[in-house]
């Protein structure tokens, strides 16, 4: 047997900490030790609200009873059970609940373990189903500028932030990008979907005039983008793309990644902009965030187009160990029950005018330069320092953490995204905070 010396329990040496200033955060540490329903608590014992659902996840609030006791009745019945040519019912009971509260005919699930995976999954459909139905020409993947679809070779070819694809070589071959919907100089402050930008989508036209149509498996784009600020579509601009894309013979695929279970007060974007798209990718909500957990919707024809062949072949050569597994099934049909009694897939539409009006009074706060928000999401951009971006925002992330609220931050902004049982006060808490900490930082 080894005989290494034990570590010391709180050494923060071993763990290479993901999306993390490792070295500044080692240095002061902040630990949540537990959390219930709006708040975390510290392990010094200070509750912070959550402002951000944990990372755009926890969309019924922390530590629900009826999730926690799901999980532990399913790990002591089945714990595991393998997914590749066997079953057990749970995922075909929850895949079938998914499909149920799905935008119109999305009504098959495949499940992955994130959102990455979710993105990888939906890339490899539409690659396939195209060489299923003896199209194979169609290889290119369209992203977007500013697009944020997980971390993954795919996601980041595909996706719009330079700090996550600058380092990685080469990524993906044959993939193209839409211009971002990002246009402060027309629509900064504006109260949900701006006005001007529909004609972006052209671009999708241009792209095609370039590449040709019959190149072109699928446009990927987040309905709202997130994770790079709260960027929101402008008026009439999803409809328009998925004109174009119904035009050219190619498939749309929204990553809901963050927009799925209710953010936007309708279960999912597709719903709130009345476009469906042919893929839809989920993860983070699904579960509630307690188990890692994605589900990728495809319509009916998607589906169906690979289940041709003989019938003991199998039809599509993708999957995950923990595909389906129990424990995260059983996770995600509590979630979906505790949505369901306590109307959360469409709260946030009931609190969308009170969220936005209490955002938009920060209007006048310091450094603002501009915000944004849709149903339960809302974005505060600051002007950076000079020749120091994203310290200020960083800096303003530290405040509200000592002050009790935690807050998210992309590059000088403040991105909010909290649980949809949030409350009235708790928004004016969170608003307050925020303009007490921008009054204080350089
Ligand atoms: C739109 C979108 N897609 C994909 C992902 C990646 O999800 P995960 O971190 O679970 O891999 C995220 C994460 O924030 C996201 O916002």
């Amino acid at each position: 047997m080894l005989n290494r010396p034990a570590s010391k329990p709180n050494d923060l040496n071993a763990f290479w900490m993901p999306f993390t200033a490792n070295r500044q955060f080692k240095q002061a540490p902040r630990m949540f030790v537990s959390a219930k329903d709006m708040h975390y608590t510290t392990d010094d014992g200070r509750e912070v609200l959550d402002a951000t659902s944990g990372l755009w996840c926890v969309n019924a609030g922390h530590c629900r009873p009826k999730i926690t006791e799901a999980i532990q009745r399913q790990a002591a019945e089945l714990d595991y059970a393998p997914a590749f040519q066997m079953g057990h019912p749970i995922a075909f009971e929850f895949a079938s609940k998914l499909a149920a509260i799905a935008p119109q005919g999305m009504d098959h699930v495949f499940y992955t373990n994130s959102g990455s995976e979710s993105v990888e999954t939906a890339l490899k459909i539409a690659l396939a189903y195209h060489r299923a139905k003896g199209d194979g020409s169609r290889f290119r993947l369209i992203g977007r500028e500013r697009g944020y679809h997980g971390v993954n070779f795919g996601g980041i070819s595909v996706g719009g932030i330079v700090a996550n694809r600058k380092m990685f070589g080469t990524l993906l071959t044959g993939v193209d990008h839409l211009p971002h919907t990002h246009l402060p100089e027309h629509n900064s402050f504006t109260r949900g979907e701006p006005e001007t930008g529909e004609d972006l989508a052209d671009a999708l036209e241009r792209i095609v005039t370039l590449h040709d149509a019959s190149t072109i498996a699928a446009v990927i784009v987040e309905p709202v983008a997130g994770s790079t600020g709260v960027l929101i579509p402008p008026k009439g601009y999803l409809k328009r793309l998925r004109n174009i894309c119904d035009k050219h013979g190619i498939l749309l695929i929204f990553d809901e990644v963050i927009t799925g279970f209710g953010r936007l007060g309708t279960p999912f974007a597709a719903d709130y902009f009345d476009v469906i798209p042919d893929i839809m990718t989920t993860a983070k909500g699904v579960t509630n965030g307690v188990i890692p957990m994605g589900a990728v919707f495809v319509k009916k024809e998607i589906h169906d187009a690979f289940m041709k062949g003989p019938e003991h072949l199998i039809e599509f050569f993708h999957g995950y160990t923990y595909s389906g597994n129990p424990i995260a099934c059983a996770a995600g049909i509590a979630t979906l029950e505790t949505y369901q009694e306590e109307g959360l897939l469409t709260r946030g539409a009931e609190l969308a005018h009170y969220w936005e009006d209490a955002l938009h009074s920060l209007k006048d706060a310091r450094h603002v330069i501009d915000i944004r928000n849709i149903g339960l999401v809302g974005a505060i951009e600051l002007e950076p320092m000079a020749g120091q971006p994203t310290k200020r925002a960083f800096t303003a992330f530290l405040k509200a953490f000592e002050e009790g609220v935690l807050i998210r931050t992309t590059g000088d902004i403040i991105a909010l995204s909290p649980p949809l049982i949030v409350e009235h006060e708790q928004i004016d808490r969170i608003v307050d905070c925020i303009r007490s900490v921008l009054a204080e930082i350089d």
